[in-house]
């Protein structure tokens, strides 16, 4: 079956893994793409996110800019992971010069939701929650129709990727991390206890560039660049794909209910989460996952099986 889907996303090395995934696979029929800034700045993410649908041969997928910062704070720069393009330099075709340009990402969200079934819309978020925190605040009834967020980010038993307890994603906007886990909304999160676990190899990248397939070629030449950015290390994980691994097959995960709040300090660990018995909100985590067969689901789409 098919499902609607807007990906919001700060393209960024493994979002654009997630989304050329996402684009190769029937499971999905994704409205638009909305960018938050994030790995790197609002402007290179959105070119970014063109960028990627050019080379899916998909421009009649609209692209629409979003939040440039946070909601309360500064942003992170990633340029030492992602590279000063985002795409750790890999080629990519660039947007046609004439596709319309769109702003203003939550009201273009609470349109898309107003104007499909209620609850036939999934939002799949693999950046920071800025633009999802803007549509439950300023268009809760759209939101309100919402069928399902997957969201990557935060870390519950495993070590954080920003402070000790934090991870990327949600220590970029806590206040917006702490508005969309309140919010009521179906929400899953897939944190970096399930990330860590789906990771590429050397030899993963050899089977992605067996294919002819331009997803997997270029797939394979970005996660080389994200092994390039870092010394030592047999395997990259691959953050983002999980959101979409988990949409399109939700049985290879296992999931576990918390309580769970925002650390809103300014320590190292702003962004993390805390089980919080009594004041934190319900929440779906993904805390397991069928390794093998999410890489091996990733791999054949991304190489068009
Ligand atoms: C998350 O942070 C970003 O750098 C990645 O794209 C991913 O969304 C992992 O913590
Ligand atoms: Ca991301």
């Amino acid at each position: 079956m098919t499902r609607k889907v807007v990906i919001d996303t700060d393209p960024g090395i493994d979002d654009a893994v997630a989304i050329l995934f996402a684009l190769a696979s029937p499971a999905f029929d994704v409205l638009g793409i909305t960018t938050v800034a994030g790995n790197i700045g609002l402007t290179t993410v959105t070119r970014n996110a063109g960028r990627i649908l050019a080379l899916a041969g998909r421009q009649d997928i609209p692209v629409i800019a979003g939040a440039a910062a946070p909601l309360a704070r500064k942003g992170f720069d990633t340029a030492e992971i992602h590279g000063d393009d985002g795409l750790g330099g890999v080629s990519f075709p660039e947007p046609d010069p004439t596709a319309p340009l769109w702003e203003g990402a939550p009201r273009w969200i609470a349109e898309t939701l107003l104007r499909h079934p209620f609850g036939s819309v999934d939002i799949l978020a693999l950046g920071p929650l800025t633009n999802i925190a803007r549509l439950v605040r300023e268009h809760p009834a759209a939101a309100g129709r919402i069928r399902r967020v997957i969201a990557m980010g935060g870390a519950i038993d495993e070590r954080g990727n920003i402070g000790p307890r934090s991870e990327f994603n949600l220590a970029a906007d806590p206040e917006a991390a702490d508005i969309v886990l309140r919010a009521g909304l179906p929400l899953v999160l897939v944190p970096l206890d399930v990330t860590r676990k789906v990771r590429a190899t050397r030899d993963y990248l050899a089977l992605l560039r067996r294919s002819e397939r331009p997803p997997a070629r270029v797939s394979a030449d970005l996660i080389d660049a994200y092994f390039q950015s870092t010394t030592g290390g047999e395997s990259r994980p691959l953050h983002d794909p999980c959101v979409m691994l988990f949409a399109e097959r939700p049985d290879l995960f296992g999931i576990e209910r918390y309580p769970l709040s925002v650390d809103l300090g300014d320590g190292v660990d702003a962004g993390a989460l805390i089980k919080d018995e009594g004041r934190g909100a319900p929440v779906d985590v993904a805390m397991r996952v069928d390794t093998a067969a999410a890489l091996d689901l990733l791999a054949g789409r991304l190489a068009g099986r």
